[in-house]
């Protein structure tokens, strides 16, 4: 049987049994286990340390686990030669990746191509990821940005059935990040499998068909965002949106009995339970209070972090000066 066909005989693309990954005392990865489906977008979502990077290159046999098993592909982490045969057939962007920065974008994906016997066109892959404008341009000239999505591109360039991007937005500016989505839901659409790590909770529910959501080496939880929006994201919120401390006030008086919180906007939050939007509503207008809005709010996989590890996700950004 041909590797072709071995691999559209295999389900999932990755299945991971019990994975642990100790350094020293550190248990960086704890009793790992989850699967992931070909062709589907799996955001692995989790702070600093958590232990994607070392889940993420234990699978691309990188790293050596401590003990457990995984598949990619179909094929067996422990098996050196089914690993070698994998590496080809794999594309990987690495958390530290760099470019050749005197090379333009052509000649670093032509460099990088030569490592492997099959590839995808080098035009292909330079519309894949909308560089077509910068083909000529030499890599140190780039912006973050545009470095990142070079960076997927040379991940692309064996034509691989699986993807790894490990943070491919970090420290981007949200625009050149919102960029950077569409690109990797077009790697979807051309029918690859994507496994992504990101930090970012707007990210992995734009894109992820599937979340896992990591903390301190074990899995959280793990489903479709709005499972796990479901699941343990708690109630709807009703947001009375103000503008002077004077109506703020105000609002904080009427409802008190809600118990109403502020959030970063000054705005009044309370949460949404059943009825109760006619009667906040009704009894700001008899109070004639000056509000500029009033809004409810599904809970978010920020709510749904909060709510599992009893901590704020924060991000340290750092966003590059150029991107
Ligand atoms: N080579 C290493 N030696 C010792 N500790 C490491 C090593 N690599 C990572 N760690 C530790 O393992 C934990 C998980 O790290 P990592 O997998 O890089 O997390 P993430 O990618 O989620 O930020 C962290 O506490 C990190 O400091
Ligand atoms: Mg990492």
């Amino acid at each position: 049987m041909g590797a072709e066909t071995e691999m559209s005989d295999v389900e999932f693309a990755i299945v991971i049994e019990n994975l642990v990954k100790k350094y020293d005392d550190l248990i960086a990865v704890n009793d790992v286990s989850f699967k992931i489906k070909m062709g589907e977008i799996f955001a692995f979502l989790g702070p600093n340390g958590a232990g994607k990077t070392t889940t993420v290159e234990i699978l691309e046999g990188i790293r050596k686990k401590t003990s457990g098993k995984a598949y990619v592909l179909g094929k067996d982490i422990d098996k050196r030669k089914e690993m070698d045969s994998l590496r080809k057939i794999i594309g990987t962007l690495p958390q530290e990746f760099s470019t050749h920065d005197n090379l333009t974008v052509t000649e670093n994906l032509k460099f990088w191509s030569r490592m492997y016997p099959k590839n995808l066109p080098i035009e292909q892959l330079i519309a894949l990821v909308k560089l077509e404008d910068k083909a000529k341009t030499r890599c140190k000239n780039l912006s973050g940005g545009l470095k990142r999505r070079l960076g997927i591109a040379i991940s692309l360039v064996n034509d691989p059935v699986l993807v790894f991007l490990d943070e491919p937005t970090t420290g981007l500016d949200p625009r050149a990040r919102r960029e950077t989505w569409e690109v990797i839901e077009d790697l979807k659409k051309q029918g690859k499998t994507v496994f992504l790590t990101t930090h970012y909770m707007e990210e992995a529910h734009v894109l992820a068909d599937t979340v896992a959501i990591i903390h301190k080496g074990k899995i959280m939880d793990i489903g479709t965002p709005t499972q796990l929006i479901d699941r343990h994201g708690g109630e709807n919120k009703i947001v009375v949106r103000c503008n002077d401390q004077e109506t703020r006030d105000k609002i904080h008086d009427l409802l008190f009995t809600y118990g109403p919180l502020e959030n970063e906007d000054g705005d009044i939050v309370i949460s949404a339970k059943k009825g109760i939007l006619s009667k906040v509503v009704d009894l700001l207008d008899e109070n004639k209070v000056n509000y500029t809005d009033i809004v409810t709010q599904r809970p978010t996989l920020e709510d749904v972090f909060l709510s599992l590890t009893g901590e704020v996700l924060v991000v340290d950004e750092k966003i590059s000066e150029n991107a």
